[in-house]
């Protein structure tokens, strides 16, 4: 890592916020910032900061165990990583592209919202991503709907990038959309997500998914996630499951999903 950063946590206010509201205090010669998780941007910026952040001082493990469970249901059917074609949405600065690479991945193609994710993953893991668009995936451009679909995508990952304000439902159905009809998905989700309580879209989303007879489920596992900035240890479900059928466009429609 290239360097490493003064980061300042605040006394005793975090847990009373939203995971993407929760902040903490960047000091750079002397001079103090506050940042909240979300400022992908600005921490992107800084090479190493979010590894410093997430992975080191979190312990955040979301890439190896997703990529772990993604293994286990190739293993299942005998199929080799060698061949998937992936597509990894809200890649970030790849770190979720770095395992998936390492294992042998045919092709990796990237796609966040922000072009800081992109210019910070061809900064740090220029040799990871095939491609990586800088691309808003509830309005997709038909000439980049066309470019995308040329690279044959027969896996979907996201990591660390659904609910919390991150990507929407409509995306995350687009991207879906963009691979083969017996593709993989592979994701981790919050655990209240699953929890018919809760009526965000995205969470309405997953659990339509799980019972509908587009996705056979491969993978579903609780594990830790990270931990809080308090140290508290934050669990979600990594998923893994094969799509079944062609999942009609109005998918989201018939299930009152926005
Ligand atoms: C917490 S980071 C996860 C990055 C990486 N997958 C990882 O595991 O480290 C969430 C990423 O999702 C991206 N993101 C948020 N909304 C998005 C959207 N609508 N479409 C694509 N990417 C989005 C953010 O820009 C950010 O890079």
């Amino acid at each position: 890592m290239s360097q490493h950063y003064r980061i300042q946590f605040p006394p005793d206010n975090s847990e009373q916020l939203q995971q993407d509201e929760v902040f903490f205090t960047l000091v750079e010669d002397n001079h103090a910032t506050r940042l909240r998780f979300h400022d992908y941007a600005e921490i992107y910026r800084r090479p190493g900061l979010y590894e410093q952040l997430f992975y080191e001082r979190l312990r955040c493990n979301s890439p190896e165990k997703v990529a772990e469970l993604l293994q286990g249901a190739l293993d299942t059917v005998r199929e080799p990583i060698s061949e998937l074609r992936v597509i990894d949405l809200g890649a970030g600065n790849g770190m979720m592209g770095e395992v998936l690479k390492r294992n042998g991945v045919a092709r990796l193609v990237g796609v966040d919202l922000i072009p800081e994710a992109r210019d910070a993953a061809y900064r740090d893991r220029s040799t990871v991503y095939d491609d990586y668009y800088v691309e808003d995936l509830t309005e997709l451009a038909s000439q980049t709907e066309t470019e995308l679909r040329e690279w044959r995508f027969d896996c979907l990952t996201c990591v660390a990038a659904l609910g919390f304000g991150d990507i929407p439902p409509r995306a995350f159905f687009n991207a879906m959309k963009l691979v083969r009809t017996d593709g993989w998905l592979a994701f981790n989700i919050k655990v209240s997500f699953l929890d018919h309580a809760e009526q965000t879209g995205f969470s309405k989303l997953v659990r339509e998914l799980i019972f509908s007879k587009y996705l056979d489920i491969y993978h579903l596992e609780l594990y830790r996630h990270r931990l809080s900035m308090e140290g508290t240890q934050l669990f979600y479900y990594g998923l893994v499951g094969r799509m079944t059928d062609s999942i009609p466009d109005d998918f989201l429609e018939q299930h009152g999903i926005d």
